[in-house]
């Protein structure tokens, strides 16, 4: 401090500073760190980094505990899915729709293509034993067929990857267009068939019929109920 202060001298002189002094008095603020200010750094990498994991892993986490993101996802004790908590469909707009695919052969008509597809439209197949009927699209059926006296010797693809239901609706649709007036197919008469078939193969004409004539006693209840 006392280099620091004028030494006598003329009145009025400025005695220069002392540079060693200024440092010495000045030691103390430098020693400190400079005073951090906003938005002046640019985010660290390190910062983004870590954000960019975080995201990474919630989004890990929802994927793996939403539940599929069922409306029912969190609830312990659900019974069924949204599916089964869905108003029922009418089968005649899901059967047509199902349809779509079987129009390539059938037609929209349901008239096929004589020579080569049987027509559903007056057939003793679509209109006659529904159980029979369920087995064909089930399992599908090729080789020599008698369809209104006429006989297709090709090959109808088995369905069986349909969920009941659209095999019902579909046969349902079959059943009461184009001036077919059969009553509906319903969805747990395909559930049972689809129980008895089980892995068995495709039908021929020989197969199918001797399906239709057995008739287990299990079958008989959905039936009479479907048929009321
Ligand atoms: C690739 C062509 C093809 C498609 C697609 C197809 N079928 Fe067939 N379908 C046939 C053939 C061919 C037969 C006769 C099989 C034979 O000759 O043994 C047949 C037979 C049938 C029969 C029994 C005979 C009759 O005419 O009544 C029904 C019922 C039937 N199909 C319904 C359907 C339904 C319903 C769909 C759609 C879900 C469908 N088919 C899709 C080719 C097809």
């Amino acid at each position: 401090m006392s280099e620091a202060t004028p030494t006598g001298g003329a009145p009025n002189e400025v005695t220069p500073p002392n540079p060693d002094a200024i440092f010495a008095l000045h030691s103390a603020a430098m020693r400190e760190a400079s005073e951090p200010r906003d938005g002046i750094k640019p985010t660290p990498v390190s910062y983004l980094i870590m954000c960019f994991f975080w995201v990474l892993f919630g989004g890990w986490y929802m994927g793996y505990y939403s539940g599929e993101f069922r409306a029912n996802g969190l609830n312990e004790r659900a019974v069924g899915g949204p599916l089964a908590a869905a108003p029922p469909q009418n089968p005649m707009v899901l059967g047509k729709e199902i349809f779509g695919p079987c129009m390539q052969c059938h037609q929209e008509t349901g008239l096929g293509v004589p020579g080569s597809y049987p027509p559903l439209v007056g057939s003793e197949y679509v209109l006659g034993d529904k159980r029979r009927l369920v087995a064909i699209l089930l399992n599908g059926i090729t080789g020599d067929l008698v369809v209104k006296g006429k006989t297709y010797n090709s090959q109808m693809p088995s369905w069986k990857l349909r969920e009941d239901e659209e095999i019902a609706a579909v046969l349902t649709y079959i059943r009461a267009s184009w001036g077919n007036s059969a009553d509906s197919v319903p969805t747990n008469l395909v559930t049972t068939i689809r129980k008895e078939l089980g892995d068995k193969g495709g039908w021929d004409a020989k197969s199918l019929a001797e399906f239709a004539e057995s008739k287990p006693a299990a079958v008989t209840p959905v039936e009479a109920q479907a048929t009321k």
